[in-house]
């Protein structure tokens, strides 16, 4: 194979490579504004050099795959706090550091397919558009791919429209709230009723909350409560976090999975033989960064102007723009073309680069691409930058 053989298969799903491979031969109409990656910008908090140093020895070892206890501790603290949980949480037994939710999102869909051996082929239904991994983690598991598209932007899917025998073959189902690139928020009731699926059909339900504390005035509703509010257990369910959103952290690499115990135990067993374990100097970090909050409260404030500015700004040519949760703008840009040719003309003509919708979805079997009108913004650039950007967006299609 030559090496654009390679380029062009290795490529194919990851939008940010494949729009650079669309743009590579255009020049932006302006001085360039990226938009396109959810990697944010705000200041990380300001301990973290100091932490790092404080616990460098650790780096002389080889960490433990299920972490330190003050690692399992703080997160639990964390976690009962934030989400109102019962003391039945054992951090001890159902806390797992990872490094970023992303390796723990495709590992934890093997896992889940060898936990649960189910006779028949494995499926896995996951949200479309979608974070680029869940594909990668059912690829991975050698299952089916079911994609569960929102019936409109901000309507979450139909659960009851899912088939049962499709239910009774899944091993994981991955779903994400804050969504990205949407930004809906799934209430109590919704995760109430995924989780009661997830525990007559038997499969993982694996809720990505990476953006949990991106949240415009409410709080997101987490999957650990709504899991205790039915029996008390964390049955069937396993949250997915990070540092890298809440904090400003995404190069820490530091994140963790939570939920059943009986599903930690064995995703902890595979991961001592497949997976990286989080150094201790990071866990230090993430026990600080976790026992705090007024960073958080600092970063939601930031991204809050922001959308701000982008509603009053924005508006009047695409109707509310404002998200319940996420730092994503998802912009219905069906009037001016498809998603890549309008990102071609936004980078054109004014050098803003947007990420097309179908590049972070898969087409249905239909034929038709739920990303295919929309183009997403990720608004983790400066106020300036965003109303700057805003500006321009408007100059090019106005
Ligand atoms: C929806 C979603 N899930 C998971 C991740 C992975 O984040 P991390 O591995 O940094 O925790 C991202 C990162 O952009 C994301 O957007």
């Amino acid at each position: 194979m030559s090496t654009k053989e390679v380029e062009k298969k290795s490529n194919g799903g990851n939008p940010f490579q494949r729009l650079n491979q669309q743009l590579a031969d255009i020049a932006p109409g302006l001085d360039p504004i990226i938009m396109t990656i959810g990697e944010p910008r705000h200041e990380p908090p300001s301990y973290v050099v100091e932490v790092l140093e404080e616990n460098k020895d650790g780096f002389r070892k080889y960490p433990a795959i299920r972490g330190t206890d003050e690692f399992r501790a703080a997160i639990g603290k964390w976690l009962t706090n934030r989400f109102n949980l019962s003391e039945d949480l054992d951090p001890d037994k159902s806390i797992i550091p990872l490094n970023g939710s992303r390796e723990g999102l495709v590992f934890g869909c093997i896992c889940a397919r060898d936990y649960l051996q189910k006779d028949s082929k494995p499926a896995v239904i996951l949200p479309n558009p979608f974070y680029h991994s869940y594909g990668a983690g059912a690829h991975i598991a050698g299952a089916d791919e079911i994609l569960l598209p929102e019936p409109a932007d901000g309507v979450l899917p139909d659960l009851d429209a899912i088939d049962p025998s499709l239910l009774d073959r899944t091993v994981a189902f991955y779903f994400a709230s804050p969504a990205n690139p949407q930004g809906t928020v799934a209430p109590m009731e919704y995760w109430q009723k995924l989780i009661k699926l997830a525990r007559k059909h038997n499969f993982m339900l694996f809720a990505d909350e990476c953006y949990s504390e991106i949240y415009r005035q409410t709080p997101p509703t987490g999957i650990l409560e709504a899991a205790q509010s039915i029996d008390g257990t964390l049955k069937n369910v396993v949250t997915f976090n990070s540092l890298s959103k809440r904090s400003n952290l995404p190069g820490a690499r530091c994140g963790f999975a939570a939920g059943d115990p009986d599903f930690i135990q064995f995703f902890a067993n595979f991961r001592n033989l497949a997976a990286p374990q989080v150094p201790m100097p990071i866990q230090a970090l993430a026990v600080r960064a976790f026992g705090d909050e007024e960073h958080v409260i600092e970063n939601r404030r930031l991204y809050n102007e922001k959308y701000d500015a982008a509603e009053e700004m924005l508006s009047p040519l695409f109707g509310p723009v404002r998200k319940d949760g996420g730092f994503f703008l998802w912009l219905d840009v069906s009037r001016w073309g498809s998603s890549t040719l309008v990102a071609e003309k936004l980078w054109r003509e004014v050098g803003v680069k947007a990420l097309p919708g179908s590049y972070i979805a898969s087409d249905m079997p239909d034929g038709s691409n739920p990303g295919e009108n929309y183009i997403r913004l990720a608004l983790v650039g400066t106020l300036e930058s965003s109303k700057e950007s805003f500006r321009r967006i408007l100059d090019s299609l106005e």
